[in-house]
This record gives C-alpha cells, structure tokens and sequence, in this order.
C-alpha cells in the first residue's frame, strides 16, 4: 500500500457504516472540571481509570471506529500493564490523537482566539505514529456575536488547519478538520448558517492551498444550529435542512466522510439532528458523528469514579443510540429502551 492508500483507507475506516468516533481528549483541565462537577478527584490514574473504563465497554467496537485522545492518555498503560493504544487495538477501535495545544486569545481581535500547536509538530506527529496513533485531530474555534468571527479569526485559523492537516498526511496520520462554530449566544439559526459558510469556505481554500489529500481527511463540524440563548430554537427538520444545504455547497464530495461535534447538544437532541439529516440520504460523504459529551456524559456521572459495570452500559446506550442516529434508525422507542 502507498502512504495515499493507507491514508484513504484509514479516513474510510473512521467513518464506515453503523460506527462513529468517541471523542474523549479532553485536556487536563476540561477533564479536572467535569470530575469536579461530579465529585469526582481528578489525578492521572483516575483519568486513565475513567477512559479505561469505556475502552473496555464490552462490544464498544460495534459502534465505535476510532477514539481521540489527549497526550497523557496515548502514553499510558491500562491498570493491568498494557498499552492503551492495545487495549483499543484489540476491541477494533483505531487510537488517534488530539495535536493542537489549545487556544489563544488572538491578538488585534478582542474575544476571539487562535488555536496554537504548529510549533515542533512534525515531531510530535513522528513520536505519536510511533506509539501507534493512526488519525489526529485539530480543533479551531470560531465564536459567534454581532461582530464576530472576524475575518482575521477566520483566516488564521483555517491557515492552521490547513498547514496541521498537511503535517499529519505528511506523517501518515488522517487529519481530523474541526472548525467549530460555537453554540454560545443568542444568534439565529440563519446567522449560524452564514458563519459556518465562511468558515467552511476559508477552511476547504487552505486545505487545497496546503495541497491536502481530501481523500483522507474527516471533516468534524458543528450542526448548523441557533445559539443556546436563542429564544427561537430551530426544528429538527430545520438544522437538517440548513446543515445539508451549507454542508453541499462547501464541502467536496472526495472527502470520504464528515463527523459531527456534539457541541454542547444533549445526546437525545445530537441524534434527533444526526438522524433526521441520515434520513434525507442521498449524500456524497458518510455522515457520522465524533461526540464527546453526548456520547460520555451520562456515562460519566454514574461512573462516579468506580460505578464501572453500570457506567459502561450508559456509554454503551449513548454509542448504540448515535450508531442508529447516523443509519436513520434512530427512535424514541428506542432510546427509552432499559440502559
Ligand atoms: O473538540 C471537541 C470534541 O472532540 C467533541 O466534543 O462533542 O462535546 O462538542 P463535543
């Protein structure tokens, strides 16, 4: 297999039929915040126990086909000695790996941020290959109000994704693209929708200004969506139709599939969206989903820092649910089935 195949081949893996991502790279500190919000102490071994506890959710391969994770993760051993790269190996889960370093406040742009990382990165690409990352990832984010994203934001920030995404296929490793539009704010669905159109245009300019392989890259964007503070939330059928549309107007149809964030949406609403656009079919990329909270925050709360047994059936719920979300099978029925 060329490096191109084996890109090509490792993008369709991550978004095959039936199966999506499990995002679980939260930073330390995101991590340590939504331990906090349950009790739970945060230290290294509850963390590893923590996502231990949902790689080994029995059948999680069913419906998982690769997971993110942070730095301390990736070079962590399970509690009985092996790698956790192997321990997700062995369930069929491919391990990829978060690359940014966060944001910054960019500078000239009053509330706005820049996603840094770039720095040392071809390195860093180098050692996780070794350790045995197959995909990454690389979050931007654009914030949404009267005055922004500016254009400034916007292009910086897709100059970054493009300059990542070329690095990671240099080194072998599928880019996950994620321009995320924040949810935050009392802007419209319509506004939503001409924000990601702008980030989405500049994104797709810089990749092919990078010269990436659009075969073998993930798209992870938001739904189009109105703002949580919106007083007038869009239907359904609404999100559906309006991320269909921006989706086909901006994103090539090479790119073998696209995965939602969750973006702060309840798991029930993220596969009521995910499913009613599944519905419409017809589409020239697999939509799947790349969750974070709507696939772990049920999970996380019973977990409780030992709850393992009852915490992974939650996970499981939430993965089956969102499986059958992405194949237009999703129901209330369903979803009301006993955890
Ligand atoms: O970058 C964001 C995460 O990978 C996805 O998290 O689904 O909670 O938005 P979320």
């Amino acid at each position: 297999m060329t490096d191109t195949d084996t890109l090509i081949a490792t993008a369709k893996a991550m978004v095959v039929p039936g199966k999506g991502i499990l995002a679980v790279d939260e930073s330390t500190e995101t991590c340590t915040k939504r331990f906090a919000k349950f009790g739970i102490e945060s230290t290294k071994t509850s963390r590893r126990d923590y996502r231990e506890m949902m790689f080994r959710a029995p059948g999680i391969g069913e419906f998982v086909s690769g997971a993110i994770l942070y730095d301390e993760t990736i070079r962590q051993d399970a509690a009985d000695g092996s790698r956790i790269v192997d321990v997700l190996n062995d369930v069929g889960v491919l391990p990829g790996i978060k690359v940014d370093t966060g944001v910054k406040p960019l500078a000239g742009a009053p509330g706005e941020t820049i996603t840094e990382g770039l720095d040392g990165l071809r390195d860093r690409l180098a050692e996780y290959r070794e350790i045995g990352a197959r995909f990454t990832k690389w979050r931007a984010v654009l914030k949404v109000s009267d005055e922004t994203p500016s254009r400034n934001c916007i292009e910086k920030n897709a100059q970054a994704l493009g300059r990542y995404a070329a690095l990671a296929q240099e080194a072998g490793l599928v880019p996950i693209v994620e321009p995320e539009v924040l949810m935050d704010g009392d802007h419209d669905i319509q506004r939503c929708r001409v924000v990601t159109s702008q980030v989405l245009q500049a994104t797709f300019e810089q990749l092919s200004a990078h010269r990436a392989l659009l075969a073998g890259i993930v798209l992870k964007p938001n739904m189009v969506i109105a703002g949580s503070d919106c007083l007038r939330q869009a239907t359904s059928a609404e999100i559906a139709e309006l991320t269909l549309a921006t989706l086909r107007e901006f994103v090539p149809d090479e790119v073998p599939g696209i995965a939602f964030l969750s973006g702060g949406q309840t798991g029930e609403e993220a596969c009521t969206n995910l499913d009613t656009m599944a519905r419409r079919g017809d589409l020239p990329w697999e939509l799947t989903y790349s969750f974070g909270r709507a696939l772990q925050y049920p999970s996380l709360e019973i977990w409780g820092g030992s709850n393992g047994a009852d915490a992974q059936a939650a996970l499981l719920h939430r993965a089956r649910m969102s499986s059958l979300a992405r194949s237009g099978r999703y129901s209330a029925i369903e979803e009301r089935a006993a955890v």
